[in-house]
């Protein structure tokens, strides 16, 4: 096993997971979800599912990784239970959809980089033809995996540790001074009262199932990713500590994030935050014409450090996706990791060539399907997004859970947890990370799988 590579170090390790669960989805999708969800009643449910439900999913699946030190198929197979491995087979076929579809998404992060070091802040105007010039975006979002796959092929300690200690605190500088610069301008009050102010009445199902979806994905839970760091830490660590400090991490960011573009939204509407713009438009149509007000200098300064601090956020995310099948491959058909990241990297590159024509360029793409019970057309990156985001990952959770309980035994975990822990046994953290793989997790995200399926794709409501 030592040709497999590890972390060299426990904050290596949770530099590089919390890089992971850090993206796209903290600082993008993260502040306009709160905006459609009703701002603080949003962000109170967030907390709650990243707290009580998904807590014991990453306890399980770091403790998988740790204790087999394999990927999320061969993992099962370690620990003896072979029919368990299609949990693992889902986990990679989730993970190979989401950076598929997230790699166009960093593209554009990276396009509006450049755009704003020249200080174009027109492409806010043109969001929609800048994502229909495929050719372009095309171009960009080969760049980013070119760098994702540069730094995968590093291997762990070399690749994936070296550049989340890089990028983690440079990101974290970064978010930190843009958001008190944010609250330095005229209105940004109004920003931070609509954010902290719950509005109840805008919480329907969909969005319980949409914070349910963001808790997953923000915390990059319920496909193995974790079960893939996991197997590279080494015995000593604490994996409850990690566990905090990882979720603090990405919840503090998001937090943050709102901190940041609430006051933004505020300062361009003047203060009046009731028609806020949800949607994905919020960074790429809105934020641009922020910045272009705020004067050429400080705006193209400001401007090209927010969309830095976004392509950064992506790039330890993406390095995450990648890893998972690259370890798949290579732990399991002995490839040489250079090969499996080349080629699993342009393999995930080319699946994601629909979701690069869906935004506009290809009427095929763009309207590909329509759920029951909706009168529009979703694209196919919308829809593989619902798909593995919002479906797949509950599932994932709620079967990890499950494995972990009822197959692989509470007492495994505990003992597997108890290495580098050793006040864990009969403490009340043991108790209740065994009340929530048993019962809590099973139950509420196998109920909310199910519920979030017939809304969204056959338009049938509970709630
Ligand atoms: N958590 C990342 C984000 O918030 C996305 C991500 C990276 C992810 N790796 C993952 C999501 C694994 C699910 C599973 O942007």
């Amino acid at each position: 096993m030592a040709t497999r590579g590890g972390f060299s170090s426990k904050f290596g390790f949770i530099a590089a997971a919390a890089g992971s669960a850090v993206g796209l989805g903290n600082i993008w999708k993260f502040p306009f979800e709160v905006g459609d969800g009703g701002g603080a009643a949003f962000v109170v449910m967030y907390l709650g599912f990243c707290f009580v439900l998904c807590f014991p999913v990453m306890v399980s699946e770091i403790a998988i990784g740790r204790r087999t030190q394999r990927n999320p198929v061969g993992a099962f197979e370690a620990l003896g239970y072979k029919n368990w491995k299609f949990i693992g087979m889902m986990g990679i076929l989730s993970g190979v959809l989401i950076l598929s579809f997230y790699n166009v998404v960093a593209g554009w992060a990276f396009g509006y980089f450049l755009e704003m070091v020249q200080g174009n802040f027109g492409i806010g105007g043109q969001f929609s033809d800048f994502v229909k010039n495929v050719s372009r975006v095309g171009l960009y979002g080969i760049c980013f995996m070119l760098a994702t796959a540069f730094i995968v092929s590093k291997g762990i300690a070399g690749g994936v540790e070296k550049a989340a200690k890089f990028l983690m605190p440079t990101l974290i500088v970064i978010i930190l001074s843009l958001a008190f610069y944010a609250m330095t301008l005229p209105n940004a009050m109004a920003g931070v009262t609509f954010y902290f102010l719950p509005d109840f009445s805008k919480i329907t199902s969909d969005v319980v199932y949409s914070a349910l979806g963001q808790a997953f994905f923000s915390l990059s839970l319920g496909m193995g990713a974790l079960i893939t760091y996991g197997s590279y830490v080494g015995k000593n660590d604490n994996i409850i500590e990690s566990t905090v400090l990882i979720t603090l991490a990405d919840v503090g960011i998001a937090f943050i994030a709102g901190l940041m573009m609430f006051p933004l939204v505020a300062y361009m509407n003047q203060g009046d935050m009731s028609n806020i713009s949800g949607g994905a438009g919020l960074i790429f149509a809105t934020l641009p014409g922020v910045f272009e007000t705020l004067g050429q200098g400080t705006g193209v300064f400001i401007g090209a450090l927010f969309f830095l601090l976004l392509s950064f956020a992506a790039l330890t995310s993406t390095v995450s996706l990648l890893e998972v099948p690259v370890a798949f491959v290579v732990d399991e058909f002995k490839l040489p990791r250079k090969v499996a990241v080349w080629g699993l990297a342009t393999f995930i590159f080319i699946i994601g060539v629909p979701s690069l024509l869906s935004n506009g360029y290809s009427p095929f793409w763009t309207e590909f399907v329509t759920y029951f019970g909706s009168d529009k057309p979703t694209d196919f990156m919308t829809f593989v997004s619902d798909l593995a985001n919002d479906t797949m990952l509950p599932l994932g959770g709620c079967l990890i859970t499950l494995f972990t309980a009822y197959i692989w035994k509470k007492e495994n975990l505990s003992d597997e947890i108890a290495v580098g822990n050793p006040k864990f046994k009969g403490s009340l953290i043991e108790k209740l990370i065994n009340l929530g793989i048993s019962y809590i997790c099973p139950l509420v995200l196998g109920s909310l799988f199910i519920l979030t399926v017939l809304d969204r794709f056959f338009g049938i409501k509970f709630i």
